[in-house]
C-alpha cells in the first residue's frame, strides 16, 4: 500500500489550545490512531468527518483521556494531559464534552445537573453555582425547564441541557461527538443553532457530525479521517468542493446524494 499524504489547506495554527503530535493507539490488533498530528488553535472550530469506524471517537476520547494512548503527546493549553488523580479530574473540567447519548443524571433535576460540577470540581458555592446554572440554561433556550428531571424534556432540549452543563465548568474547549445524531429531525436545528452561537462567541470546538451545513457555516477546517489517519484537511469551501484524496471524494459522493 502507498503511503497517503496528509493535504494541507489551512496555515499551521500559531497558537495550539490541542496539541496532538504522532499519536497512535491501538485496540488489540487495530491500529484505531496512527500517527495523529493535530494542532487546534484558540477559537477554532474543527469539525471532524470520517466513515464509521474510522477513529473520530476514539480520538475526541483521547484529548479528554477517556482513552489512552499508546505513544504520542497530547497537550492541553501548554500542558501535557496528566496520567490520573486531581490533576485529570481538573482537565476533564478544561475539556467539555457532548455525546451522542445525553448522559445526563435521571435522578436529578435539569437544575442540579447544571450545578453539580460547578459545585463538586470547580468548588463554586451554591448560589453562585444556581445563578449560573440558571443563565446558561436560558443562554441555551431551556430557561423554562430547569426544574423538570431530564427524561421529562425532548431529546433536543435534554442534549441542550448537556451543553449547558459542559459549559458551566468553563471549559477551554468544547468536544462534540455526534451531538445531533440520536435527535429526531426538527431537534436537530436548536441542537446546532447553540452550537453555531457558541462557535461564534469564540469557543474552541471540536466537532464530530454529519452535519455538512454546520459544517461550512461554523468550521474553521474539515479533518477527513479514513482507517485511523488524518487523510485530508482545509478549509471547509475547498474540502466540499474539491476534496483531494479519492477517499474523501468517495465518501462525500456517499453522504452528499442520500
Ligand atoms: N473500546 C474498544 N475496544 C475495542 N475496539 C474499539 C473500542 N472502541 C472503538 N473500537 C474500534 O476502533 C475503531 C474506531 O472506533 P471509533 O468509535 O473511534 O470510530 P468512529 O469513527 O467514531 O465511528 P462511528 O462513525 O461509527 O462513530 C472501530 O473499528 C471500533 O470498532
Ligand atoms: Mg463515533
Amino acid at each position: 500500500m502507498t503511503e497517503v499524504s496528509v493535504a494541507k489547506d489551512t496555515a499551521p495554527a500559531a497558537d495550539g489550545l490541542v496539541v496532538l503530535k504522532n499519536v497512535n493507539k491501538h485496540f488489540g490488533a487495530l491500529h484505531v490512531l496512527q500517527d495523529i498530528d493535530l494542532t487546534i488553535a484558540r477559537g477554532e472550530v474543527v469539525v471532524v468527518i470520517g466513515p464509521s469506524g474510522s477513529g473520530k471517537s476514539t480520538l475526541c476520547r483521547t484529548i479528554n483521556r477517556l482513552e489512552t494512548i499508546d505513544s504520542g503527546d497530547i497537550s492541553i493549553d501548554g500542558r501535557p494531559l496528566p496520567q490520573e488523580g486531581k490533576e485529570l479530574a481538573r482537565l476533564r473540567a478544561d475539556v467539555g464534552m457532548v455525546f451522542q447519548s445525553f448522559n445526563l443524571f435521571a435522578h436529578k433535576t435539569v437544575l442540579e445537573n447544571v450545578m453539580l460540577g460547578q459545585v463538586k470540581v470547580r468548588k463554586a458555592d451554591k448560589k453562585a453555582a444556581e445563578e449560573k446554572a440558571r443563565a446558561l440554561l436560558d443562554r441555551v433556550g431551556v430557561g423554562t425547564q430547569a426544574d423538570k428531571y431530564p427524561a421529562q424534556l425532548s431529546g433536543g432540549q435534554q442534549q441542550r441541557v448537556a451543553i449547558a452543563r459542559a459549559l458551566a465548568m468553563d471549559p477551554k474547549v468544547m468536544l462534540f461527538d455526534e451531538p445531533t445524531s440520536a435527535l429526531d429531525p426538527e431537534m436537530i436545528n436548536e441542537v446546532l443553532d447553540v452550537m453555531q452561537q457558541l462557535a461564534r462567541d469564540g469557543m474552541t470546538m471540536v466537532v464530530v457530525t454529519h452535519e455538512m451545513g454546520f459544517a461550512r457555516s461554523a468550521a474553521n477546517r474539515v479533518v477527513f479521517m479514513a482507517d485511523g489517519r488524518i487523510v485530508e484537511e482545509a478549509a471547509p469551501e475547498q474540502f466540499f468542493s474539491n476534496p483531494r484524496s479519492d477517499r474523501a471524494k468517495d465518501f462525500l459522493s456517499k453522504i452528499l446524494h442520500h
